[in-house]
């Protein structure tokens, strides 16, 4: 795990145009979530595609502490003999999280109305993440939560059978946070709602209904209304999981801002939940154009063919936020090579992902000689107008595998080589990353 392995420095030096073919791995929500799902199911299902990194298996190694048999049968191939809603086991230590916040907020209330005790421990990152968020509603719903001082893990759940149902609104626009209450929500009597005044990925609710669940979503004047009914039996699933945007991102932006490139990303999950980077790239110019769009694992999937192309500075619409909240950290460095001052507002949950990733893409990017202007709620970044900025700074990326690649695309076209202290939490999200940019650069 990222948490305990060795730093590994990285340095990288400018190079030519991107160009060819990749894939993206698997989409790491989707991941995660076929996995819980499966394990709650009874009887086998299989999965292809599942994103085979740090923060996924951390969940498997979750679920089959928890009971399930979880066995990888081929690349990407997983087959997961589920427990049943209500048929998970007291787990005999501490669940290990590692780096990863989804593993832990799902899971916490998937053992909320369980009648078991978990403890989640994590690495100095996810120990730093509010859990307060996910802590209130499943308390609500009658677990009882110890949590080490702030809301934070190293925290202890034990879970309340049957649990209450609730009606919760969700007080920040967070997946996590509602995919957590609807998972207590599956082994909870009646109708477990959840109310998002401003949607957020829908995976789990897409996943939920596709694992034979009775659950509703409308739209009311207060939001988006999820209904779940309860003691819910999932049926075993056959699941491909399409690949990650998020993964994509950076290769959307790597081959916007380096010369010549022409690069065709295969396997891009859409979902419009999700799809905000796509959008704010091109208000900003990028020449990004969708080719043979179908459907993978009941999601939008298409290749995507991107051109290098001069990029102009954008105010950034707020309400693309929940869309592109991963991929803030890429596309400031998208706006380091714009014409103008790019402002991004309305982000403040940035402040609490992996790192804070204001801060940590303020103090990056100014150190390659980017001018940036901090804002509580996002960052102002001028651009070059698409030279090269200057680089040549080692970045500290913080245990958050996103800052790792995000300024790894910004040495990409930089006058001096940009290091970054440890790229080791890249096998979080992407474990293959650094060897498809050797493959797309022809390194
Ligand atoms: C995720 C939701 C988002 C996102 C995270 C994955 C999910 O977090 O940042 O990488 O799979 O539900 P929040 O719920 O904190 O916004």
């Amino acid at each position: 795990m990222a948490h305990s392995s060795p730093p590994q420095p990285r340095s990288i030096a400018p190079r030519g145009p991107l160009t060819g073919t990749l894939t993206v791995p698997g989409d790491k929500s989707i991941s995660h979530r076929s996995l819980m799902f499966a394990a709650l199911a009874v009887g086998t299902s299989r999965i292809s595609g599942l994103l085979e990194g740090e923060d996924v298996l951390a969940t498997a190694a979750a679920l089959r502490a928890m009971g399930a048999t979880i066995e990888r049968t081929g690349d990407g191939e997983w087959r997961v003999d589920g427990v049943g809603v209500g048929g998970l086991l007291q787990p005999a230590q501490a669940l290990d999280m590692g780096n990863s916040g989804t593993s832990t907020r799902l899971l916490m209330g998937l053992v909320a109305s369980h009648p078991i005790t978990a403890t989640f421990t994590g690495d100095a990152s996810l120990s730093a993440r509010p859990m307060g968020r996910v802590i209130e509603p499943l308390a609500q719903m009658g677990a009882d939560i110890t949590a080490s001082p702030g809301g934070k893990l190293p925290l202890m759940v034990r879970g309340l059978t049957p649990a209450v149902p609730i009606t919760y609104t969700l007080p920040v626009a967070s997946a996590q946070v509602k995919s957590a209450v609807l998972l207590a929500g599956l082994n909870t009597p009646g109708l477990t709602r959840v109310v998002e005044p401003v949607a957020t990925r829908d995976h789990s609710e897409r996943m939920l209904r596709g694992f034979g669940a009775d659950l509703t979503v409308e739209d009311s004047d207060a939001g988006r209304v999820i209904t779940l009914r309860g003691e819910a039996e999932l049926k075993p699933q056959t699941i491909t999981v399409p690949g990650d945007p998020s993964s994509a991102g950076f290769w959307l932006v790597a081959a916007s801002i380096v010369p010549g490139s022409d690069l065709v990303v295969r396997n891009v999950g859409l979902n419009p939940t999700r799809t905000g980077l796509i959008a704010a790239l091109r208000l900003m110019g990028a020449d990004i154009t969708e080719l043979d769009a179908r459907e993978v694992g009941g999601e939008p999937v298409a290749d995507l063919r991107v051109r290098h192309a001069p990029l102009t500075a954008i105010e950034v619409p707020p309400d693309l936020a929940p869309s592109m909240i991963d991929e803030y950290p890429v596309l400031f460095v998208a706006a380091a090579f714009a014409a103008g001052r790019t402002v991004a507002r309305g982000a403040h949950e940035l402040r609490v992902k992996e790192s804070d990733r204001i801060a940590a893409m303020r103090a990056a990017l100014e150190a390659c000689g980017v001018p940036c202007e901090e804002y509580d709620d996002g960052l102002a970044v001028t651009g070059t107008g698409g030279g090269a900025i200057p680089g040549g700074a080692t970045i500290a990326s913080l245990l958050d595998h996103r800052i790792a690649m995000s300024m790894s695309v910004a040495g990409l076209h930089a006058a001096a080589p940009v290091a970054i202290d440890d790229a080791s939490p890249v096998a979080t999200s992407y474990p293959v990353f650094y060897q498809t940019l050797d493959a797309v650069t022809g390194a």
